[in-house]
């Protein structure tokens, strides 16, 4: 395993998908809008893609089965070794070229080549990093995007002036609100929130993109302790 966090989601899959089906991140409306992003972006146009942190792809390979999207290649990025063959699995339908690594973010990325890529997903995984691997991360996929290809990301956000503290209790608010875990498992759950999860605010976001360059940033959804943005090369 390459980090903490997939040591985590290793270990725990299944309670992830627990929360996951429970809605408590907004995984639905999150993968509409990315579908939505899509659509407009590449009408009737083929485009490859790449997902960091993608887990077991489940999500992702529903949205991807829609005819109205051609494939040409998908690239999965995970640390997480058992969870990354659920994903090989889940994509097992998709008629596209297809390659899993299971690796670091930030260096699974550094290895892609410049201009390659058209579309970059990450949902719910890039928060595990620092600020300074966050930017490095961002500044490379912008190195691996051809032109007009977007950057998506669905994270936690904290709102503005919000500590992270606060936006631990807002989450586990929520969470005790949907997810409907046993306290034994809500307490592994925030465990891993507690050690782990780093959300910056989207305003850092937006200063990110503009000290980079990114020709535009927009906030696509904003559920309040979690967002969708679009970072466009
Ligand atoms: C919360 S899950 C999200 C999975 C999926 N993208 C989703 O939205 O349901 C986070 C995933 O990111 C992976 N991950 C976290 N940090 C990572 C890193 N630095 N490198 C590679 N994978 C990482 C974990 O192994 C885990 O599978």
């Amino acid at each position: 395993m390459t980090n903490a966090a997939s040591e985590y989601f290793n270990r725990n899959w299944e309670l992830y998908t627990e929360s996951v089906n429970s809605g408590a991140l907004f995984h639905q409306e999150m993968y509409a809008t990315f579908g939505a992003i899509l659509n407009d972006h590449f009408p009737d146009q083929a485009f490859s893609i790449a997902d960091f942190g993608c887990g077991d792809l489940r999500s992702t390979a529903k949205l991807l089965s829609a005819p109205v999207f051609k494939i040409k290649n998908l690239i999965g990025v995970d640390g997480a070794a058992d969870v990354l063959n659920l994903a090989r699995a889940n994509t097992a339908h998709l008629a596209c070229e297809k390659t899993f690594m299971c690796e670091d973010m930030l260096s699974a990325c550094a290895k892609l080549p410049d201009a390659s890529l058209d579309v970059i997903f990450s949902s719910y995984a890039l928060h595990h990093y620092s600020l300074a691997q966050k930017e490095a991360f961002l500044q490379n996929c912008q190195r691996v995007l051809r032109p007009d290809g977007i950057f998506v990301l669905v994270d936690g956000v904290r709102a503005r002036h919000q500590t992270r503290e606060q936006w631990i209790e807002v989450l586990e608010s929520n969470f005790l609100a949907k997810a409907q875990h046993s306290p034994k498992d809500h307490e592994q759950c925030f465990e891993h929130v507690r050690s782990s999860d780093f959300p910056e605010t989207l305003e850092t976001f937006a200063s990110i993109a503009q000290k980079q360059a990114w020709k535009k940033f927009q906030i696509a959804l904003d559920k309040g302790h979690c967002a969708c943005q679009v970072f466009s090369k």
